[in-house]
């Protein structure tokens, strides 16, 4: 696979396509003469995203999709087919978010969060990669977790957990893969904090999964930290695009577009590897770190 991988004319899948990164990605992909099946649970958003794509001369298709639900996500697939005969390019990039002790989370959050920060990625691994496998042709599967799944921050348990499981199905994804193929490969995105919709997540929540309760003092403090956070994002959804654009081209996995959280990541393998107790991460990003009450 050393061939850089060719965009034009190839087909891209794309999850939570209707804002944030995978709306970028989306506009990058056609910038780049791929055709799109975008796939998100907001219909109208993705209804607004589809057209303006179109506008600009992009073939493109829509398909609402929750990815928590692997019927939806196979009917996804077999869209993408019909659409365009190939896939190419698939996004596992939908993903919500929650703050707050990790015990005060209640039984919907973790089911929430894993629904669609790990069940949405597990279903579109399970859906696409017989599908691309079978194409005998190159093809890339890029899965979204953050730096959350390389680092535990405090009050984020069960985001960080979801995406851990993220970092860990892929990594074992690119294993599998290179066992059975050399056409078909896969990489990982850790973003750190970009000004996109995650800070607003709830909006997406279905009704069966929203809490009776009102927030604790931990989930109000997490919820304002991360509000401020994002905002405070130096890089654009765009950025963050283009970074995943070229690794795919290139070939690598590992794509972190915020490189100085690296110096939080070796402080945390040094705690394992030394049996230390673990670091904070935040400790060395102090601006960023207000402890929920
Ligand atoms: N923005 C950041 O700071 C940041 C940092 C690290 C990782 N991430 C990850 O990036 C990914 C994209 O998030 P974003 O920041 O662009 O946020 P966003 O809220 O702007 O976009 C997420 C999209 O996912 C959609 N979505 C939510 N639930 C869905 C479901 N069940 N099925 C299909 N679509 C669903 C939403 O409607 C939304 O359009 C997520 O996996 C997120 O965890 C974001």
């Amino acid at each position: 696979m050393s061939e850089p991988f060719q965009f034009d004319g190839r087909v891209a899948v794309i999850t939570g396509a209707a804002s944030g990164f995978g709306r970028a990605f989306a506009h990058h992909a056609a910038a780049l003469g791929m055709k799109l099946v975008l796939a998100d649970v907001d219909q109208a958003l993705l209804d607004e995203t589809v057209e303006a794509l179109r506008e600009s001369g992009a073939q493109a298709v829509g398909v609402r999709t929750d990815v928590r639900d692997a019927a939806q996500v196979d009917a996804l697939a077999n869209a993408a087919l019909e659409a365009f005969g190939k896939v190419h390019l698939l996004f596992n990039n939908a993903g919500v978010g929650t703050g707050g002790f990790v015990w005060e989370s209640s039984a919907r959050d973790w089911e929430w969060l894993f629904g669609v920060n790990v069940m949405g990625v597990a279903n579109g691994v399970r859906s696409f990669t017989p599908v691309m496998l079978a194409q005998g042709e190159r093809a890339h599967i890029v899965n979204t977790a953050s730096v959350a799944g390389l680092l535990s921050p405090p009050a984020m348990g069960v985001y960080n957990a979801s995406k851990h499981a993220v970092v860990s199905l892929t990594e074992t994804l690119y294993h599998d893969l290179k066992n059975v193929s050399d056409a078909v490969s896969c990489s990982l995105l850790c973003p750190a904090f970009v000004p996109t919709g995650i800070a607003n997540a709830g909006r997406s929540r279905p009704d069966d999964l929203r809490n009776d309760a009102p927030l604790t003092r931990s989930q109000q403090a997490a919820d304002l930290q991360l509000q401020r956070a994002v905002r405070a994002g130096k890089l654009t959804p765009d950025d963050v695009a283009k970074a995943t654009f070229d690794a795919v081209r290139e070939g690598r996995f590992y794509i972190l577009t915020h490189p100085q959280i690296l110096a939080s990541v070796k402080l945390r393998h040094e705690d394992i590897e030394t049996l230390r107790n673990p670091t904070d991460p935040l400790s060395l990003k102090p601006e960023v770190k207000q402890a929920p009450q």
